[in-house]
């Protein structure tokens, strides 16, 4: 039954590589809107595949939430020497403070034997700030290291539900429900064609830096999530995307 099961998933992530139009796709079994341990074993998958293609040196940049904290909370060291550096993607942009990538990627290069730097960056950032921040040599620094990232790993959210955490303004929900947003990544709302209905301003990875970047991995799961992650790869080449069985099976039922 097992083996079934297994082949079971391989047949859905072929299935769902052409509906994405994804390069790569990894099912995890189960739901993980209702089980903690699905999660985790996404997580686990990240880490696995991550093993699979860190080189020496390199960059990691990660976003934030529960996702990318549950492939922090499954690290491990990825490489004998553990040469590689650890980033957060962009600024903060409203997350609790456990769920930010900046205390994401601590625990990650804690885990993995590796480096970190952090992005110290008010949130929500102002315009003048952002004009100013900018020109911060420290900040550019670290800024250049972080455009300079090999590797991207991020979570794909709904996007009211990641609104509301992250105590967006009356105004902005209102333009993201007027506009029928129906995704979020990197601080990006997407509608159901994968047009930008507005962005978080932050200072990191753009959007359209995403191009440049050899290995984009999206780990993102739970049915709840199906509209969003069908509407995020409309707009976002993500390279490979790791998700669970009740997203994948409602994205083809969609
Ligand atoms: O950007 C997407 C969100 O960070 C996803 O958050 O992993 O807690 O669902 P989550």
């Amino acid at each position: 039954k097992f083996m079934g099961e297994l082949m079971g998933l391989n047949v859905l992530e072929e299935q769902l590589k052409g509906k994405l139009q994804a390069k790569k796709v990894l099912i995890l079994p189960g739901n993980s809107d209702e089980h903690d341990w699905v999660k985790r074993e996404m997580g686990r998958a990240c880490v696995t595949f991550l093993q699979s293609i860190v080189k020496e040196r390199m960059i990691i940049a990660v976003t934030g939430g529960t996702t990318m904290a549950a492939v922090a909370n499954a690290m491990t060291p990825l490489s004998k020497n553990g040469d590689y550096l650890f980033l957060p993607a962009r600024g903060a942009i409203g997350e609790k403070a456990e769920d930010q990538s900046n205390r994401i990627v601590t625990e990650m290069a804690e885990k993995a034997n590796g480096d970190y730097r952090l992005l110290y960056v008010p949130d929500p950032l102002s315009e003048t700030a952002y004009q100013t921040l900018v020109k911060e040599p420290s900040i550019q620094d670290v800024l250049e290291q972080i455009k300079s990232a090999n590797i991207v790993i991020h979570g794909i959210g709904d996007a009211i539900t990641m609104a509301k955490r992250r105590k967006t303004s009356k105004e902005i929900i209102l333009k993201l429900q007027s506009n029928t947003a129906v995704s979020e990544a990197f601080g990006y709302y997407f509608d159901e064609s994968g047009k930008i209905i507005h962005k978080v301003r932050t200072l990191g990875i753009q959007l359209e830096d995403l191009v440049s970047i050899d290995h984009v991995i999206a780990v993102a799961g739970g049915k709840s999530k199906a509209k969003a992650i069908v509407s995020y790869f409309k707009q976002g080449k993500s390279d490979l995307l790791i998700t669970d069985e009740a997203a994948a099976k409602q994205i083809l039922r969609g």
